[in-house]
């Protein structure tokens, strides 16, 4: 066994790095082949769990040995990274973003402070300016925050809309979500303070976007009553189905109401690089705040999100705040302090994950890649309307396809039938290790989802799904 130092040398550097290196790569190129769902057996999984609970030995252990318990770990989970997954939302994770983190936690720069690595800085707020006015299209000025994902980045937009509109006053301060919108907007805006029952759940139309005419008069009630209505939240792909909230009238109803008019647009937003997703997204650009997640729809690995603002010094108000033992610490010209305009102090520079595989692969290669995913969309979408067994009610927005199996009638005992048919398809899909579906409930009713996201799945393995699903659905 080799020991390793706290600070090795260059050579158990390498070594280290090249045991490491020797698993990624074999475990990258092993993704086609993987099952889908975890294929360890429920006492395996409680053996390598109990395990994997013991806390740290006195001495020192072998890297080898150490990595082979880590590779069962990873042989234990749903296969997030490989081409099948079509759940949830997936996330791929670019190798080249996993090097530029590798780099990141080597040379450990403070991100918390501009002062800190002020090119480092700037190359993290040349990500930011990008995402704001290149994808989202929100003016000069506009910028943002990194954050560890899409529910961080919801729980900034709330804080610094509360902050503009209520000041302290949180009482009687109102939003306005529909029951697609994301859980993380309505878990942040209770987690900001504001009264679980002051969330209102607008009323959707029959293609599942927020009913802007109800989310008016919703507003109205509301002022009347005394309430002070002050967020607007529009979804930019709803993650049941992909829907696109009617971003325009949104944006025309919180001008006039004086709302914060915030864009959740974390699955959706990285589609603005391709021409559909342009024209599509249209009116999120009119947005004061919009929630974007890399590690979804840029393919980066887990753990970063992004928040971007109109106004930033709206953001910088709301999250601002210092000690004594920082007053040394000088400002750098234009750059901003991520620590004020987010809840973390200490923390890496995160925006390398993002500005590497862009500058390496250049933004063409991302609009190359979710163009794509909209054409295998659009190929799925097709495959299942013609299908005389499957109900597909809503046409894709962007990259998901809800589908559940067809009702001999409207009363519940016909209903409650498909529910179950339903039920049993998506298990059926699911038993196979090649692929893998989620499912939701939309109207009530149970409804599976095709959700093509990372840049891994093509069309061998969307048409591999197809034929299953169109196989196990003619099944009675
Ligand atoms: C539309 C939407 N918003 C917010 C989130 C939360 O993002 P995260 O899981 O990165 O916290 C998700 C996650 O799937 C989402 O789909």
């Amino acid at each position: 066994m080799k020991d390793f130092p706290l600070e090795p040398d260059r050579a158990a550097m390498a070594e280290m790095g090249g045991f490491v290196l020797d698993r990624v790569m074999d475990f990258v190129e092993s993704l086609p082949d993987r099952p889908t769902g975890n294929t360890v057996d429920p006492l395996a999984t409680a053996d390598l769990v109990t395990a994997f609970l013991a806390p740290p030995p006195e001495q020192a252990g072998d890297l080898k040995a150490l990595l082979d318990r880590l590779d069962n770990a990873v042989d234990c989970a749903y296969e997030t990274a490989g081409p099948g997954d079509m759940a949830y939302i997936p996330g791929g994770g670019l190798y080249s973003s996993a090097v530029a983190e590798f780099y990141t936690r080597g040379v450990n720069r403070y991100g918390g402070l501009a002062f800190g690595a002020p090119a480092m800085a700037a190359l993290e707020e040349s990500v930011l300016r990008w995402m704001a006015q290149s994808v989202c299209g929100l003016p000069e000025g506009s910028g943002g925050l990194l954050t560890t994902g899409g529910s961080m980045a919801n729980f900034s937009a709330v804080v610094a809309a509360r902050h503009h509109h209520l000041g302290e006053d949180l009482a009687d301060g109102t939003v306005y979500v529909t029951a697609y919108t994301h859980h993380s907007v309505a878990k942040a805006a209770r987690l900001a303070g504001i009264r679980a029952r002051n969330i209102r759940t607008v009323a959707c139309t029959a293609e599942l976007r927020m009913d802007v005419e109800a989310a008016a008069a919703m507003v109205s009630a509301d002022r009347a009553a005394g309430l002070r209505p002050f967020l607007l939240v529009g979804s930019a792909g709803t993650t049941d189905t992909g829907t696109i909230d009617p971003l325009p009238d949104l944006a025309d109803l919180a001008e006039r109401e004086n709302l914060w008019f915030h864009v959740d647009a974390a699955y959706g937003g990285f589609f603005r690089l391709t021409e559909r997703g342009r024209r599509r997204l249209e009116g999120i650009e009119r947005a004061d705040s919009v929630t974007l997640d890399p590690h979804k729809t840029l393919f980066l690995p887990f753990g970063t999100g992004a928040l971007v603002v109109r106004e930033p010094a709206k953001l910088h108000a709301a999250h601002e705040g210092t000690g004594d033992y920082l007053q040394d610490i000088e400002s750098t010209g234009g750059l901003p302090n991520y620590s004020h305009m987010g809840p973390e102090l200490t923390r890496e520079v995160r925006g390398l994950r993002v500005w590497l595989p862009l500058h390496l692969h250049g933004v063409t290669a991302f609009e190359e890649a979710l163009n794509e995913k909209l054409d295998l969309t659009e190929r799925i979408h097709e495959r299942l309307a013609a299908h005389p067994a499957l109900d597909v009610p809503w046409r894709p927005d962007l990259s998901v396809v809800a589908f559940r199996v067809r009702s001999d009638g409207e009363g519940p005992e016909a209903v409650n039938e498909a529910d179950q048919a339903t039920r049993r398809l998506l298990a059926s899909i699911n038993s196979n290790p090649r692929v893998l579906l989620s499912s939701t409930v939309v109207d009530g009713r149970q409804t599976i989802r095709t959700c093509v996201v990372t840049h891994r799945t093509h069309a061998d393995r969307v048409d591999e799904l197809l034929d299953l699903i169109t196989t196990q659905a003619a099944q009675p």
